[in-house]
């Protein structure tokens, strides 16, 4: 397959992204709390529309830094907008596996990017270079092949998955990568790592899960699209998804487990 192909495969689309937009420090990447005080130097690698990263900010205050970084330019300018005149808080438009910066962080995050990766290794290898003596490298990413729906979704959907999965594996991108991590972390030079569950679990007594639940129909639809034209769905088939999908939201969905981990280790 041509490198250009790929490289399309890994690009998010640019419209408004809900997914992305939905999430903050607590619901989207709780293992950061831990390190987080004022004063901190931080960068948030595949930073999207910046939603997460302009929560860093303000948490940390208006004596600290948070870089976001994303090689996509509709992303970067959304999170220029979106950020405002949030202080402490900058947006550049790079790619992991080339950033560089004279400056060292504190720490460094990579939430939910990996995944989109040929070549994940290299992408540490740069992140683990840019941080401080002491510096915290924080991975957060899924092991898609782990999803746990109950009941069972409609075969519909459980067709655009797996059509999903595929398209995703064939461009060279890891499903699993949650679980191959702490091999990863250890093989770019990290003594200690350690690993932390962070599933995200939508449960149908929550207010929440007609929306966190939705999160697959919301892949069908934004990047659904994608598969069609790549030929690993038809258009009737994407739609046909959703439709059911929604249906077992609203009757029969009582809970949908995306295996999430985040896998830390702090530089020597
Ligand atoms: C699923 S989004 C995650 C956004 C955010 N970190 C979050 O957790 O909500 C993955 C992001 O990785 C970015 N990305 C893809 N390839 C990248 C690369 N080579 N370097 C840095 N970011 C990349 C995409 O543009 C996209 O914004």
């Amino acid at each position: 397959m041509e490198n250009q192909t790929l490289t399309q495969r890994a690009t998010m689309p640019a419209a408004h992204n809900p997914v992305l937009e939905r999430r903050t420090v607590a619901n989207g990447n709780q293992n950061l709390l831990k390190y987080l005080r004022p004063g901190l130097s931080v960068m948030d690698v595949g930073c999207g529309s910046g939603a997460i990263t302009r929560d860093l900010a303000e948490r940390i205050g208006p004596t600290g830094r948070v870089l976001g970084i994303d090689p996509n330019a509709g992303l970067i300018e959304q999170a220029r907008q979106n950020a405002g005149d949030t202080l402490g808080v900058a947006f550049e438009q790079a790619d992991v596996y080339t950033f560089d910066t004279s400056e060292r962080f504190d720490l460094i995050t990579c939430a939910r990017t990996l995944q989109w990766l040929r070549e994940p290794e290299r992408a540490l290898v740069n992140m683990k270079r840019l941080l401080k003596p002491g510096g915290w490298l924080a991975i957060l990413d899924y092991n898609h092949e782990k999803l746990n729906w109950q009941p069972e979704p409609p075969a519909s959907m459980r067709l655009f998955y797996d059509a999903f999965l595929k398209w995703r594996q064939e461009a060279g991108f890891d499903n699993a990568i949650a679980d191959h991590l702490d091999e990863l972390m250890h093989q770019v030079g990290f003594m200690t790592v350690q690993t932390e569950i962070q599933h995200e679990i939508s449960r149908r007594n929550e207010p929440t899960f007609a929306t966190s639940s939705r999160l697959w129909a919301e892949v069908a639809e934004l990047r659904g699209p994608q598969l069609v034209s790549d030929g690993y769905v038809t258009e009737d088939q994407r739609l046909q998804a959703i439709i059911d999908y929604d249906q077992w939201i609203a009757t029969v969905g009582e809970t949908m487990t995306v295996y999430l981990l985040a896998v830390e280790a702090q530089q020597e």
